[in-house]
């Protein structure tokens, strides 16, 4: 064989079986091989099938299962103080709305996140996305809402994009500006009218969000007040999200359907004409086990009637410091097993191809197939399905992002693709 007829690649990982999650399915290649060149797997298959080739880098895995890297689809990672003595209160028999009544909830959260600098906001969030990394995420979405006023919303989008610049992550930013009413306002319309004519057109002129999202709820906003906001979101050609009908039913999912939204979260209150509006929209339903174990809701989302339609599940830890400080997706796949009954095997598919869905990433992400990114893990198990089992543990063997290892924990992330999200200095 003439040396013109090798395969060039940077990497090669051998030794271990693969779950594609192609299709949403395990999709599985025992005694597999990974071939990467500039990021992107140019190969994979049966390491017997594998031509002949010249690399860089050649791994030994030594057993185990590789999955693509774990996406954690809906988080609000950026904020400033915790929410520990809420917890305690609660503990105590304080509702969740009484605290909000007595200025908790998330207007405590608000204030601390307007107080903290952007280096105290990086410092704290780091340490929780050091948690996800560690447990196999790769990508992660981070929402504001914690600043909802212009200087502070841009505050936190920056902090986000910071992460994801300096470290072996890719993060995606999802302005969430419609999460609650900042104590300026006491007019939701009013605040609404300025989110639109002040907030989404200065994020969408410095590019510092991929998505929109809101809170509708009756706590929050209504239906009406975000479709409004989505209107100018889609004017502005910015995706939309939403969490809706997680405490009742008032129509935000099919409303945010209509908008062809990426996804619709929490939905434990969605009707089955709900989840018809999103298999038509091609709208992702995100479960959020964290969320509704924290509030003990007992109301939990369709599941059968999501299979029925065919409406993609993603998983996320909704990672906030009122409703779910959780900072493993492992442990929201092993909840959504135990609470949701879902399958370990889509619960696989929710914290990988389905969460790259729900991020509008699914065409470049979220499934182990040529052309894709180079972002899988090599877990220390026997079977995918103990993915969803463990509650817990130290299961990664072997970390790779973009084509690179990097365990996650430590290692400054020299191995980008050459972008910058951060925007401009507001
Ligand atoms: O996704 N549902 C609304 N927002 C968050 C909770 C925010 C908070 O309490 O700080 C959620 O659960
Ligand atoms: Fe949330």
């Amino acid at each position: 064989m003439t040396r013109d007829s090798l395969i060039t690649l940077d990497s090669v990982w051998r030794g271990a079986h693969v779950a594609t999650m192609k299709g949403g399915q395990y999709s599985i290649i025992e005694n597999a091989a990974i071939g990467v060149r500039g990021g992107r797997i140019v190969w994979i298959g049966k390491a017997h099938d594998l031509p002949a080739y010249q690399t860089q880098h050649e791994h030994d895995l030594g057993g185990g299962w590789i999955t693509p890297g774990l996406i954690d689809c809906h988080t609000h990672l950026v904020f400033g103080g915790n929410r520990a003595g809420e917890f305690e209160q609660r503990l105590n028999g304080v509702s969740y709305q009484d605290i909000a009544k007595q200025g908790g909830g998330i207007a405590s959260s608000v204030r601390a996140t307007r107080e903290a600098s952007e280096a105290e906001l990086v410092a704290s969030a780091l340490r929780r996305l050091k948690s996800l990394m560690a447990d196999g995420v790769t990508t992660v979405e981070i929402k504001s809402g914690y600043g909802l006023s212009l200087d502070s919303e841009l505050k936190m989008l920056r902090v986000a994009g910071k992460l994801g610049d300096e470290w072996p992550v890719t993060i995606k930013r999802t302005c969430l500006a419609a999460h609650a009413m900042p104590p300026e306002f006491d007019d939701k319309d009013a605040y609404i009218d300025y989110l639109c004519e002040k907030v989404l057109p200065k994020v969408a002129q410095l590019g510092m969000a991929d998505a929109v999202d809101a809170f509708c709820e009756g706590i929050a906003f209504s239906t009406e007040q975000v479709a409004r906001y989505f209107r100018t979101a889609e004017s502005l050609g910015l995706p939309v999200k939403i969490h809706a009908e997680q405490l009742s039913s008032l129509g935000g999912t099919a409303m945010a359907s209509s908008f062809k939204a990426l996804s619709a979260d929490h939905i434990e209150f969605i009707e089955e004409s709900d989840v018809k509006a999103m298999a038509e929209s091609g709208t992702v339903a995100v479960l959020l086990p964290g969320a509704f174990f924290t509030l003990k809701e007992t109301q939990r989302p369709p599941i059968a009637l999501l299979r029925q339609y065919g409406v993609p599940m993603a998983i996320a830890t909704d990672a906030n410091p009122g409703t779910s400080p959780a900072l493993s997706l492992r442990l929201m796949m092993n909840m959504a097993c135990t609470l949701f009954a879902l399958t370990p095997e889509e619960a696989l598919a929710g914290a990988t191809i389905h969460a790259a869905k729900a991020l509008g990433m699914a065409d470049s992400h979220g499934s182990l197939e040529i052309g894709k990114v180079a972002d899988f893990v090599c877990w220390q198990v026997d079977s995918p399905g103990e993915l969803s089992y463990w509650l817990g543990g130290d299961l990664v063997k072997t970390r790779v992002y973009e084509g690179k290892q990097s365990d996650g924990k430590n290692s400054q992330g020299s191995n980008r693709l050459g972008k910058n999200s951060q925007g401009e200095p507001a």
